[in-house]
């Protein structure tokens, strides 16, 4: 039997939800992730240190007994926030702070309208040795919302990345090659995460024989020449790329609708996705970098110590998800086959 054993892994981007979710989303993530870097766009969001540890209270309530899982958390920023949050944020041992614009996404209306305002936050986010992660996406409307990634590049992200040289950016779920090539220039303080479903897929399989609601995420699936973009980057071991799932559970109600929401639930099936592509792509030798390595390191953080292990068995994702609401949930790839497993200790 052919297996494949790498450093534990960490999810650097994924949304848990609250609430009885976090019982069917928690025990999923900490199946093979040790970390993950959990997202703020809870309804209300969690925009301050108190907000984030009782959430962080909450997760760490529906950890499986007897495994090892840390969530690391974030902030909020909105129009509101300030430097004293900032402070008080990092004091609680907040991790990094999420920058939405407003509107770009699910539950973003309280997010950030005229970036420019939060330059003060910025800076006390860098001296404070935090991170800025960012939902990179324009959201005027007279953009195409396949232009979007690009747009906020030019407008937005260049000026802070150039303003800010020591702060530390992820450019969140990136989609397109100038997102790749805009990390692959910039200083060793720009890193990107990128998503199975971005790997896997391109904007035909979300329009070409019918819509598929479950194949819709934001920021949405690119034409295929951005997709191999992607491939290509992950393949080449490029320490500034590393995993974070996205994962993000809507009840199959709320996606197969006349207005569908946006988010793949990955999580049940994360590591073994990357392990699929990886294999695709001839290169299993880059997963642990991209899985394992590279993330804590850009973080600062130490890497896990313990060990994964990936059999090589075909299996096929299940074609729906029953959490403790009753409400089905299709997962992502859905009744797809996937060529490794994760071995079950
Ligand atoms: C995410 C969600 O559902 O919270 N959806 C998505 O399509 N990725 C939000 C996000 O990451 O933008
Ligand atoms: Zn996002
Ligand atoms: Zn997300």
């Amino acid at each position: 039997m052919q297996t494949l054993t790498i450093t534990s892994p960490d999810d650097w981007h994924l949304h848990f939800r609250d609430g009885d979710m976090l019982k069917e989303t928690v025990p999923a993530t900490a199946r093979c992730f040790k970390r993950a870097i959990v997202m703020p766009n809870l309804v209300p969001p969690v925009v301050n240190a108190q907000m984030a540890t009782e959430y962080k209270q909450r997760i760490m309530e529906a950890v499986p007994a007897g495994a090892e899982f840390e969530p690391l958390m974030t902030l909020y920023l909105t129009n509101q926030t300030t430097r004293q949050d900032i402070k008080d944020a990092r004091a609680a041992g907040v991790t990094a702070c999420k920058l939405y614009p407003a509107g770009a996404t699910t539950n973003s209306d309280a997010a950030v309208e005229g970036i420019d305002a939060l330059f003060p936050v910025f800076e006390e986010i860098m001296q404070q040795n935090m991170l800025l992660l960012v939902h990179g996406e324009v959201t005027e409307a007279e953009i195409d919302i396949f232009d979007r990634e690009k747009a906020f590049i030019d407008k937005y992200l260049q000026k802070i990345v150039s303003t800010f040289t020591d702060l530390r950016v992820v450019f969140e779920h990136i989609t397109t090659k100038d997102a790749v090539d805009f990390v692959v220039a910039s200083s060793d303080n720009v890193a990107a995460t990128i998503t199975p479903q971005h790997l896997l897929l391109n904007r035909n399989d979300l329009l070409v024989g019918g819509i598929r609601p479950h194949n819709y995420c934001l920021p949405v699936l690119k034409r295929n020449t951005h997709q191999q973009a992607l491939r290509n980057i992950v393949a080449s071991g490029s320490p500034k790329f590393f995993l974070g799932t996205d994962s993000a559970p809507h009840e199959q109600h709320k996606k197969e609708n006349a207005c569908g929401c946006a988010g793949c639930y990955s999580a049940w099936s994360a590591i073994e996705l990357y392990a699929h592509v990886f294999e695709e792509l001839g290169a299993l030798d880059k997963l642990e970098g991209f899985a394992s390595h590279y993330g804590p390191d850009f973080y600062g953080l130490p890497r896990n110590t313990s060990t994964l292990t990936l059999i090589k068995q075909e299996w096929q994702i299940p074609t729906s998800i029953t959490p403790p609401s009753g409400e089905p949930i299709v997962p992502f790839f859905a009744g797809e086959t996937v060529s490794w497993k994760l071995q079950q200790s």
